[in-house]
C-alpha cells in the first residue's frame, strides 16, 4: 500500500473520531438523516443503456441486471451535456451547464459561476461521511485539481495508481509491439501493476464499506469506474463472451442525408488512437472500414462486462457486511456514447445514444423486500452465467433528468429537498434546478403513478456550422454555436443558435439548424423532419428554459 492510501486513511479516522465527537460539523449541528440510510453511488464513465436490463440481446451484465431487478430503473433517463465534466459538475451541483457555465473542461465552477453546494457536500453538512473512489468529478481545473475536496468530501478522494497507464502504450498489437491503442484487451498480469483501475477501485470501496460498517455516522460513497470510457482497455478474457460472428454494425451506420452538418460529432478522440489512426479514415465524414467497427463493438461490450463485474463484486461485498438493508444504491452514467450509429463514434452530440443514460435506484424495504436470511446482491460471474437467469424488476418510462439526483438522494434519505432553483440562481448557493423522483420511487404497484408529461434538456457547444478538429469539445471562448436539444416520450426536438461565450447568451434570433424526429415511426433519430412540422410550441419551450 502506497503512502497516499496510508495517510488516507489516517484522515478517514479523524474524521471519524469527529464525526463521534460532533466535532465534525463546523457550519451548523448536524441534522440526523430521519431514515438515516447511507448512499452507495455508482456512476460509470461513457456508459451508454447497453445492458442486458435495458432490453439490449448482446451485452451481459448480470450484474447490473440483477440489481435493476432489485431497484426502480428509468428507461428515459438522460444527461445535460454529453462529455464528463460538464455532464458530471450539472448532476452534483443539481444545475443545468447554463448556471454552472462549464460546457468544456477549463473551469471550475465556484470561482466561475457560483459557490454551488453538491450533492456529496450537503450529505457531508448533514453528518454523512462522504468518500470519492477514481472518478467522481472530472479530474482537472474543473474540481479544482481536487475533486473538489475537502468542501464535497470527508477524506481525500482515491484514484488508482494504475489509471496513469491508461493512455500508454500498453495495448499488444498485431506486430508484438506495444501501442496506445482504442482496442485494448489486455493481460492483467502481463500491464504496469498488473491491475486496472477498476479493479483497484472496487477492492479500495470494499475497504471503505468494512471501515465504515463499524461506525455510527451515515457514509455517502461514490464509486467512479471508468470503463467502458476509450481506451476500451478490459481483461482479454471477456472477449470471448462476444465472438465477432456475433457482433452487428450499428442499425443505421450511415450519416443521415438530412443530418445538419452542425449536429454531427467528428469524434476526434478516437481518432487519435494508434489503430485507429492506421486506417488512414479521412476527416471528418468517412466512415471506419466495417471489419473495424465491429472491433470497436465487441471490445465497448466486453468492458461493459468488465465494468459489471466490478459492480457484481461491490455489491456482493455489501451485502456480506449486511449494509443492503440500510444503504441505497444509486446507478448512473455520465452520459452515452454512439457506436456507428449515424457514422457517429464517442459521445459529443444531442442524439439519444449519447445523452441517455442508465439510472437505476434501489432503496431497501421500497423497491425490494429485505429478508434478514436472503442475500440481496449475488456475485454472478458474467464469464460463467446462464443467461435469462435475472428477473426483470420495475421500470418507469417519464422521461427524467440526471440532475434530479440531488433531490431524489436527500429525500429518499430523509434531508431536507433543497428548494427549486428561482429563474436566476448564481448567488444562491443550495438549489436545484430538478424535482425530486422519489414518489416515482415509493409506489407498491407497478403501474408509473398517473401521466405526467416531462421534458429531459441536453445541450452541446460547437465552434462552427460545420465539422473541425475542435467540434466535439470546444473551449468555451470558440462556441459560437449552442444547440439546445428537449426530449419528450414522443420526439426529440434540437434547435442549433447562436451562442456568445462572453454573454453566455443563446440567440434564438439566430437559427443555424433544427432537428426533429419523431420516436414513434424513427426511434434511432435518422430521418430529421424538422422543416416540416416546425412547431411554435416547442419552440417556446425551449424559450422557457433559456429563461430559468
Ligand atoms: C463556498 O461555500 C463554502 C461552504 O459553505 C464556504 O466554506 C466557502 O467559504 C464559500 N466560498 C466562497 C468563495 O464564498
Ligand atoms: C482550490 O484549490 C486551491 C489550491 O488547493 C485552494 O487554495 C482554493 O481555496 C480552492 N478553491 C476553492 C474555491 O475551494
Ligand atoms: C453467438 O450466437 C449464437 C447464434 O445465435 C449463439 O448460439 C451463441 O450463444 C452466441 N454466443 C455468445 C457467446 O453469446
Ligand atoms: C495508410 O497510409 C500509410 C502512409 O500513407 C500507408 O503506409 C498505409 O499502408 C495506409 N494504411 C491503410 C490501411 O491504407
Ligand atoms: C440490518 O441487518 C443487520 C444484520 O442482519 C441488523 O443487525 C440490523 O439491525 C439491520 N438494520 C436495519 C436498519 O434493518
Ligand atoms: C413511501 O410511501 C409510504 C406510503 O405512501 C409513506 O408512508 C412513506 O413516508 C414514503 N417514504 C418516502 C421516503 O417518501
Ligand atoms: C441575434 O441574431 C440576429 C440574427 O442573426 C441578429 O440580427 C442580432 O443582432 C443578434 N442579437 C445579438 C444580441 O447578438
Ligand atoms: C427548409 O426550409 C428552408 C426555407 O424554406 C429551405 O431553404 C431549406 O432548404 C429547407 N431545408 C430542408 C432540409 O428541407
Amino acid at each position: 500500500m502506497g503512502q497516499a492510501a496510508c495517510s488516507r486513511d489516517f484522515l478517514l479516522l479523524l474524521t471519524l473520531l469527529g464525526a463521534l465527537t460532533g466535532a465534525g460539523a463546523r457550519r451548523s449541528e448536524p441534522r440526523r438523516a430521519a431514515v438515516g440510510m447511507n448512499v452507495l453511488f455508482i456512476v460509470v464513465d461513457d456508459l451508454r443503456t447497453s445492458l442486458g436490463c435495458y432490453g439490449d440481446k448482446i451485452v451481459k451484465s448480470p450484474n447490473i441486471d440483477q440489481l435493476a431487478s432489485r431497484s426502480v430503473m428509468f428507461k428515459n433517463a438522460y444527461a445535460q451535456q454529453a462529455v464528463c465534466a460538464p455532464s458530471r459538475v450539472s448532476f452534483l451541483t443539481g444545475r443545468r451547464p447554463t448556471t454552472t457555465k462549464l460546457f468544456d473542461f477549463n473551469s471550475y465552477w465556484r470561482v466561475h459561476a457560483g459557490n454551488f453546494t453538491t450533492i456529496p457536500q450537503y450529505f457531508k453538512e448533514n453528518g454523512y461521511v462522504t468518500m470519492s473512489i477514481g472518478k467522481v468529478f472530472h479530474p482537472g481545473i474543473s474540481s479544482n485539481h481536487s475533486d473538489d475536496f475537502p468542501l464535497s468530501w470527508s477524506i481525500p478522494p482515491y484514484h488508482p495508481s494504475s489509471e496513469k497507464y491508461e493512455n500508454k502504450k500498453t495495448c499488444k498489437g498485431k506486430d508484438g509491439a506495444l501501442h496506445a491503442n482504442l482496442v485494448c484487451p489486455v493481460d492483467v498480469l502481463e500491464v504496469p501493476e498488473q491491475t486496472l483501475p477498476d479493479i483497484q477501485s472496487t477492492a479500495e470501496a470494499i475497504k471503505l464499506l468494512q471501515i465504515m460498517k463499524h461506525q455510527n455516522s451515515p457514509f455517502f460513497l461514490a464509486v467512479g469506474y471508468h470503463k467502458p470510457h476509450i481506451p476500451l482497455r478490459y481483461p482479454k478474457e471477456y472477449l470471448k463472451l462476444y465472438p465477432l460472428e456475433n457482433i452487428t454494425l450499428a442499425p443505421d451506420p450511415d450519416i443521415p442525408v438530412d443530418l445538419p452538418p452542425v449536429a454531427y460529432n467528428p469524434w476526434t478522440d478516437i481518432r487519435k488512437r494508434e489503430d485507429v489512426q492506421a486506417l488512414n479514415v479521412s476527416f471528418p465524414y468517412s466512415p471506419i472500414p466495417q471489419d473495424f467497427q465491429l472491433l470497436i463493438r465487441q471490445s465497448y461490450f466486453a468492458a461493459v462486462s468488465y465494468v459489471d463485474t466490478q459492480v457484481g463484486q461491490l455489491l456482493s461485498a455489501l451485502d456480506d457486511l449486511h449494509l443492503t438493508n440500510n444503504t441505497i444504491v444509486a446507478f448512473i452514467s455520465d452520459h452515452g456514447w454512439s457506436l456507428g450509429e449515424h457514422g457517429e463514434w464517442a459521445k459529443y452530440s444531442n442524439f439519444d445514444v449519447a445523452t441517455r443514460v442508465p439510472m437505476m435506484i434501489y432503496v431497501p424495504g421500497m423497491t425490494a423486500d429485505v429478508h434478514p436470511d436472503s442475500r440481496m446482491f449475488s456475485f454472478i460471474d458474467p464469464l460463467s452465467y446462464a443467461p435469462d437467469q435475472v428477473p426483470e424488476g420495475k421500470s418507469r418510462k417519464i422521461v427524467v433528468e440526471l440532475l434530479s439526483l440531488f433531490a431524489t438522494l436527500s429525500e429518499l434519505v430523509g434531508l431536507e429537498v433543497p428548494p427549486k432553483c428561482p429563474e436566476t440562481s448564481f448567488d444562491v448557493q443550495l438549489c436545484t434546478a430538478s424535482s425530486s423522483l422519489a414518489a416515482y420511487i415509493n409506489v407498491t404497484d407497478d403501474e408509473e403513478k398517473g401521466f405526467v408529461e416531462s421534458v429531459a434538456y441536453s445541450m452541446y457547444p460547437r465552434p462552427s456550422d460545420t465539422p473541425q478538429w475542435n467540434s466535439d469539445l470546444p473551449d468555451l471562448k470558440d462556441i459560437r454555436i449552442m444547440g439546445h436539444s428537449m426530449r419528450t416520450v414522443d420526439y426529440r426536438y434540437t434547435l442549433w443558435v447562436g451562442f456568445d461565450p462572453n454573454t453566455f447568451n443563446s440567440n434564438l434570433s439566430d437559427i443555424h439548424a433544427g432537428e426533429l424526429y419523431l420516436l414513434e415511426v424513427d426511434p434511432n433519430q435518422d430521418h430529421n423532419v424538422y422543416n416540416r412540422t416546425f412547431s411554435e410550441t416547442l419552440f417556446m419551450k425551449i424559450l422557457g428554459l433559456l429563461r430559468k
